[in-house]
């Protein structure tokens, strides 16, 4: 199964990401592909450990041989089935290049990817140049579009569905409310727009401490941590049975 996770940067993509690939390691090995291309990611993902240059995301984009994708992924410490790719502490920051050339390195990477592991997640960066962008709306079987119940989430959606529509992707998309500020109201949002949220991810203030510790999601200890924690179970379950 691909699941593409893909919406504006700073609205809990990533930590959604890595929720839905513990999840999905539980049962298989995972990948999860931060395929932003300008920010270091890896280094958190695996608490700290050093990664050479050559192991980064963005050397694979711009030399990728198709044989040798496992240099490129890095297990997470403590759940051993999950795997992420991304940039190193060590890439520099506007190195690769975009377009078709990278658009097609990234599909290939993908297709690897989805040769060794069962699930692959794509943390699509909200960058228009983002190479692994076009793969990732192709090959998804889901594409979870978080958007933030306020006008700029509701702009962001109404931009980006006629591009879904167009690639016939509209059918594979779940619209997920993704409330990262405290005051935002899924609810009243849906009321008010076109937009019809099939799940939705609630404001919890304790995952930002948990992330300083390297913690996630399914390590949520207060009610509503376990609520989301709930929210993002179901919307697993439900992707996975649509997949058997
Ligand atoms: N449901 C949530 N409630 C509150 N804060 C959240 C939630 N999800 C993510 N965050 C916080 O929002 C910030 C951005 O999250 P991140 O997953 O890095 O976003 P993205 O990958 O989309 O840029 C982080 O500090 C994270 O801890
Ligand atoms: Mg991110």
């Amino acid at each position: 199964m691909v699941i593409a996770v893909w919406g504006r940067d700073g609205i809990g993509k990533s930590t959604l990401c890595d929720a839905l690939g513990e999840l999905a390691a539980k049962q298989d090995v995972s990948i999860v592909i931060d395929t932003d291309l300008t920010q270091p990611t890896l280094t958190a993902r695996v608490n700290g450990k050093h990664i050479d240059e050559d192991a980064s995301l963005g050397k694979a984009i711009s030399g990728f041989d198709g044989d040798d994708v496992r240099r490129y992924l890095h297990q997470h410490m403590r759940h051993k089935r999950l795997y992420y790719a991304g940039l190193t502490s060590r890439d520099e920051y506007l190195t690769y290049e975009h377009g078709t050339e990278a658009d097609n390195a990234a599909q290939d990477f993908l297709n690897k990817c989805k040769e060794i592991a069962s699930t692959v997640i794509l943390d699509v960066s909200g960058q228009r140049t983002d190479p692994f962008l076009p793969a990732a709306l192709l090959n998804a079987g889901y594409i979870l579009l978080l958007v933030t119940p306020d006008v700029q989430g509701i702009c962001w959606h109404n931009a980006v569905m006629p591009m879904l529509k167009d690639m016939y992707a509209d059918s594979r998309v779940l619209t997920v409310a993704a409330q990262v500020q405290k005051y935002q109201d899924a609810d009243a949002v849906a009321k008010a727009s076109d937009i019809r949220f099939d799940a939705k991810l609630s404001y919890v203030s304790e995952l930002r401490r948990l992330r300083n510790e390297g913690k996630g999601i399914l390590e949520c200890t207060t009610p509503l941590g376990i609520r989301l924690e709930k929210q993002i179970r179901l919307l697993y379950e439900r992707m996975r049975g649509a997949q058997q």
